[in-house]
């Protein structure tokens, strides 16, 4: 398996419930995973503790036989190999689409990362947009910029925090295919939260539902369409049962 996560627990300084508890999955490579919850159920805090923006209190995180973080390790975020890609997209906007995109690659040969940057601006169709600034730019072409730049220098996994959740509902069906494309031809494995059944059923390989910081349900798509994760309390029958007692 390409990712292990185990155990992962975490709370925040001077609460008293954990905002993630027991949190364990593996994932496969090229596997795009939906992190489904209601708000405050922890799924940005699962998503800040792989990136390494926060420290568990407990748990592991293996990427391809590396160990992230367990109970003596923990490596910084910047030396993980994970690309994030945030609500507001977070793009510079002093700098073309082209040195967005560049920023990360700062490793690479000139002549690389060139060629790179032309790879990733064709994956999300951007050719034309190299020399345009964040502002001179849609909300679905800002979303692909901010994709572009994540998977750019080769992650090993991508996170993406609500990606679709500042742009409107028409856009949002298109978006949600592209981006399906988009990390399945890149065979990048990545995790996306949303509070959104329909993103989750459309986009995910499979989907983990959170509650209440635990995991609720583990499936794809099609095992989870019409499961009811808690059972519908029972409706005591009062009046039958007065009814069969006079009898
Ligand atoms: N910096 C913080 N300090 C204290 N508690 C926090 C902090 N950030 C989040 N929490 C709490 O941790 C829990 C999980 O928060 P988290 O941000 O992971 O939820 P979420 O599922 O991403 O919600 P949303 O859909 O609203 O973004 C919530 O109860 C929240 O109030
Ligand atoms: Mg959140």
């Amino acid at each position: 398996m390409f990712i292990s996560i185990q155990n992962v627990c975490f709370s925040y300084p001077n609460t008293g419930k954990p905002a993630l508890d027991q949190f364990s999955m593996n994932i496969e490579k090229g596997e795009v995973i939906s992190i489904l919850g209601r708000s405050g159920s922890g799924k940005s805090t699962i998503l800040r503790l792989l990136a390494g923006l926060e420290k568990p209190t407990e748990g592991s995180l293996t990427i391809q036989d590396e160990v992230l973080f367990d109970g003596n390790t923990f490596l910084q975020p910047e030396k993980r190999g994970i690309g994030m890609v945030f609500q507001d997209y977070a793009l510079f906007p002093h700098m073309t689409v082209g040195e967005n995109i560049l920023f990360g690659l700062f490793q690479l040969k000139k002549s690389d990362k060139k060629k790179r940057l032309q790879e990733v601006l064709e994956l999300v169709e951007l050719q034309d947009y190299e020399k345009r600034y964040p502002h001179q730019l849609s909300g679905g072409q800002q979303q692909r910029v901010a994709i572009a730049r994540a998977i750019a220098p080769n992650p090993h996994l991508i996170l993406l925090d609500e990606p679709f959740s500042n742009l409107d509902a028409e856009l949002q069906v298109k978006i949600r295919k592209d981006l399906r494309e988009i990390l399945k031809k890149a065979n990048i494995t990545s995790i996306f939260v949303t509070h959104d059944e329909n993103d989750a059923h459309a986009l995910a390989d499979r989907i983990v539902k959170l509650k209440d910081g635990c995991i609720d349900l583990i499936g794809r798509p099609c095992d989870l369409i019409g499961i009811h994760p808690h059972p519908v309390p029972q409706v005591t029958p009062m009046i039958e049962e007065r009814e069969l007692m006079s009898v």
